[in-house]
């Protein structure tokens, strides 16, 4: 993939995830399909809105959410100026894609696996689990600050075992974290994969334990990108052997054996 792929869309759709008081935080986002020759869950594009002016130089990264050979779905959490200046397109608004783009999640078809997403690292979960050949095999942990309709959590509740833990006060993390905890493990037990995505402190969690108990786990890191395609070395992490790697182009997804975090 180089930028030679980048191409001009066409925004289609803006809407909220749910309906609760912080709405216009948390958003999905429909593009054009561009063509695009398969994607996998896990991968991500970048997106540069035309009309940016260079006050807002870099593009932004998202992972893909679903997509279904015409247009692209993403979810977006409003975090700063570029995401702020996201929710505001319109349909018809023109933005520039490339991807897909990175490495994707492991898959196995008969394996027990265990989805761990803190907040809006559920993101890369619904392709995930439309995707898989057998969802009945799949159970999805969701650790949320905020208002349950903020997150695209009941859309996959419907399809695979699922639970949610609540942060709201400060004993809560300890309770996520033993939970966290105990499922690693059981799914380490079964010989099963263990896939997660959020926060930083959060896999850092899964990394410990999964080393602890010896399961089979992956991260999805968030690293700040600029290009998407290994050119700017602005995502720069070090895998398991100290070595400086990009997370656009060797991840974004890691063994957490193989990354340090
Ligand atoms: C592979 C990948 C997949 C991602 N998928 C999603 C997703 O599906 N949904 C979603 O809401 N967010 C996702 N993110 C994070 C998203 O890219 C950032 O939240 C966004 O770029 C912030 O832009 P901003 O201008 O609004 O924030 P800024 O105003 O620039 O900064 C606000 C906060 O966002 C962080 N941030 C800024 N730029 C980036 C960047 N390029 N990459 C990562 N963090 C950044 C900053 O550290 C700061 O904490 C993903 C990031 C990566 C690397
Ligand atoms: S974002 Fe440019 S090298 Fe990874």
């Amino acid at each position: 993939m180089s930028l030679r792929n980048c191409r001009n869309v066409k925004v289609l759709k803006v809407c909220p995830v749910g309906q609760h008081k912080r709405a216009d935080e948390f958003f999905e986002i429909t593009l054009e399909y561009p063509d695009w020759d398969g994607w996998k869950p896990g991968q991500f594009v970048m997106i540069r809105p035309v009309g940016w002016e260079l006050d807002l130089l870099w593009a932004r990264p998202f992972s893909i959410s679903s997509a279904d050979g015409r247009s692209v779905t993403l979810f977006v959490q409003k975090v700063g100026r570029g995401t702020a200046r996201i929710a505001s397109l319109k349909p018809g608004d023109e933005v520039a894609m490339w991807g897909p783009l990175g490495n994707s999640f492991a898959v196995g078809p008969d394996t027990p696996t265990l989805l761990l997403a803190g907040g809006i690292g559920i993101a890369p979960f619904r392709g995930y689990v439309e995707q898989h050949p057998h969802p009945e095999n799949l159970r999805l942990f969701l650790a949320h600050r905020l208002d349950l309709a903020c997150y695209p959590f009941e859309r996959l509740s419907g399809t695979v075992a699922a639970e949610c833990m609540l942060e709201d006060k400060p004993e809560d993390l300890q309770e996520i974290i033993s939970q966290m905890d105990a499922l690693i493990r059981e799914y380490a037990e079964k010989d099963g994969l263990v896939l997660a995505c959020g926060p930083t402190p959060f896999m850092r969690t899964v990394q410990r334990v999964a080393s602890e108990c010896g399961a089979r786990a992956q991260v999805s890191l968030e690293n700040r990108m600029a290009c998407g395609v290994g050119a700017c070395l602005g995502c720069v992490t070090k895998d398991g052997d100290g070595h400086h790697v990009q997370v656009c182009t060797r991840g974004p997804v890691f063994w957490t054996d193989n990354v340090e975090l």
